[in-house]
């Protein structure tokens, strides 16, 4: 992924050497191997909300921790369980590696509509990351496919195992902008939960959502964290192909 700042330009005659001892190295080794991906966030904002300064542009949602490698389970509808996941969560497969909160929102709702709200349908999950949403679909009875880029694959097909969700649950790379799978059939449902965040992917997203909703009753279930002004951009583009409603 690409950090998206202010184009800065230094003109200077005699640049001089960059003075970095081997202690800062290995510190920053140590660090990164720590938190894998602490050089994406702005870290100096811990407020839950990004600052209003657009310059400032945060590429990966804050997060609160590093996370390698744990299992944690999680419930829903949270109110009266009725689906409960097991979930591996790794930061070092990137910023889908970890369940975030808007992922968990979805989820909660998709359980609190139902099984009968997702039984026989064909559903999509863009930018998946573990999985979660999709997970929680197929437990519910719905055919999904999750879908993300290939770093993610990887962790999204362990989680498949550890639900024992192989016969419901499949796993594809869908990079937005691109033909999608073409052994994904219209899906009834895209679901997609944290998928604002990064501006270059805006149109991106867009076209992808449009691409896989070919029916015209295609339902997409769409949970966001506001974080940016920016965001903004990308509703008005989607608003544009689709007619939404808020939940
Ligand atoms: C903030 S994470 C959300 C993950 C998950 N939906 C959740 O709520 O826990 C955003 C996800 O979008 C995926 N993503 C970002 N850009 C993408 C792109 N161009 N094509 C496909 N997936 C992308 C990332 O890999 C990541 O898994």
């Amino acid at each position: 992924m690409m950090a998206v700042t202010q184009p800065t330009s230094l003109l200077l005659d005699n640049p001089p050497e960059p003075v970095v001892s081997l202690n800062e190295i290995a510190l920053d080794e140590a660090l990164d191997a720590l938190d894998p991906l602490r050089h994406l966030r702005t870290d100096s904002d811990a407020s839950e909300f990004a600052r209003a300064d657009e310059d400032t542009v945060a590429i990966v949602p804050l997060q609160p921790r590093s996370i390698l490698g744990e299992t944690i389970r999680l419930t829903f509808p949270v109110d009266f369980p009725l689906v409960s996941i097991s979930l591996k969560v790794d930061a070092s497969h990137g910023c889908g590696g970890i369940a975030w909160p808007a992922g968990e929102v979805l989820s909660n709702y998709i359980a609190f509509r139902g099984i009968g709200y997702l039984q026989g349908k064909n559903i999509v999950e863009v930018g998946s990351g573990t999985g979660l949403v999709g997970l929680v679909a197929g437990a519910l009875g719905g055919t999904v496919w999750i879908t993300d880029q290939a770093p993610l694959l990887d962790i999204m097909q362990q989680n498949v195992t550890l639900n024992n969700l192989q016969s419901c649950v499949s796993v594809r790379e869908l990079n937005w902008g691109e033909t999608p799978p073409s052994d994904i059939p219209p899906p009834e449902l895209i679901l997609a939960a944290d998928c604002v965040y990064f501006e270059p992917a805006f149109p991106l997203l867009v076209q992808t959502l449009s691409e896989m909703a070919v029916s015209g009753s295609t339902e997409i279930l769409f949970c966001y964290k506001k974080r940016r002004k920016a965001d903004k951009r990308f509703f008005t583009m989607l608003k544009k192909k689709f007619s939404w409603a808020e939940v």
